[in-house]
């Protein structure tokens, strides 16, 4: 039985001996750095040893509301690239779910060690490697499938990213982003300039309408906007007193 996801967790079809799960816990220690994981998950044996990763992102409710929005559900065949792949649970998932090949770059390599932790603790057959999103050089891909979560807003430069992104992708880009959930700023992006949500790599946020245009425009035929997969309260403010967006989905085709 390969590599498997449960409503739990990734479930590998091994048992690990006890030097095993001490050095994975070593490692998910040691790999996180100064900046810590971002992904939350946990991945256990046959036996029911478990290790977790002790990030903020819990990647396995947050993959079933992205499911709800059209994150596929199969792989089958699929070439991916997990674009801001972070420590790679999205990679991880979509080669699980029958990709062909898939992968993940990531701006920092620091999430690159760790995701390349997490390929090995789940035997998986994935290429992680450390790049820039808005300066992809030749030579790379195409994709059929290019998953984009989490990383619109971190972009100093969005056309350029875009533009990239249009030209290695050759069916669908998955594309889940802060957006602005004001129905009346819908057309328009805000540029925030200084912390948003007590994070300084935050520079655009985007209406749903707007980012569809800069979809189509990067060379995309199709932006198919799915909905909010989360809405702040009433009048939630950032800990920087600014008003809190939502995250929105949006179907990118070819
Ligand atoms: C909020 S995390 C999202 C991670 C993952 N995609 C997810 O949805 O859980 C944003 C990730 O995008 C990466 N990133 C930001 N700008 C990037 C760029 N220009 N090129 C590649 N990765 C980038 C960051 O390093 C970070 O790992």
């Amino acid at each position: 039985m390969p590599t498997m996801l449960t409503p739990d967790a990734l479930a590998v079809d091994a048992v690990w001996s006890p030097e095993q799960v001490a050095y994975f816990q070593s490692e998910i220690e040691r790999r996180k750095g100064s900046v810590g994981w971002y992904h939350e998950v946990t991945v256990t044996d046959r036996a029911g040893h478990s290790v977790r990763t002790p990030g903020i992102h819990a990647c396995l409710p947050i993959l079933a509301v992205l499911e709800r929005f059209g994150f596929p559900r199969d792989f089958t065949g699929k070439t991916v690239l997990d674009i801001g792949c972070n420590a790679g649970f999205y990679s991880s998932v979509a080669k699980v779910r029958g990709a062909r090949s898939v992968l993940g770059i990531d701006y920092f390599q620091h999430s690159i060690e760790q995701a390349r932790l997490l390929r090995d603790i789940l035997q998986l057959d994935i290429d992680f490697r450390q790049g820039d999103g808005e300066a992809l050089g030749e030579g790379l891909g195409p994709f059929d499938v290019v998953i984009n979560t989490g990383v619109m807003y971190h972009l100093q430069n969005p056309m350029q990213f875009l533009s990239n992104m249009a030209r290695l992708t050759t069916e669908l880009m998955f594309l889940e982003s802060e957006m602005l959930v004001d129905s009346r700023h819908s057309e328009y992006a805000w540029f925030i300039e200084h912390e948003y949500n007590r994070d300084l790599s935050n520079w655009w946020i985007y209406g749903p309408e707007c980012l569809g245009r800069m979809v189509r425009a990067a060379g995309f035929s199709r932006a198919e906007f799915k909905g909010f997969a989360w809405t702040p309260a009433r009048g939630e403010k950032t800990p920087e007193g600014l008003d809190r967006q939502g995250r929105g989905v949006m179907l990118c085709w070819k």
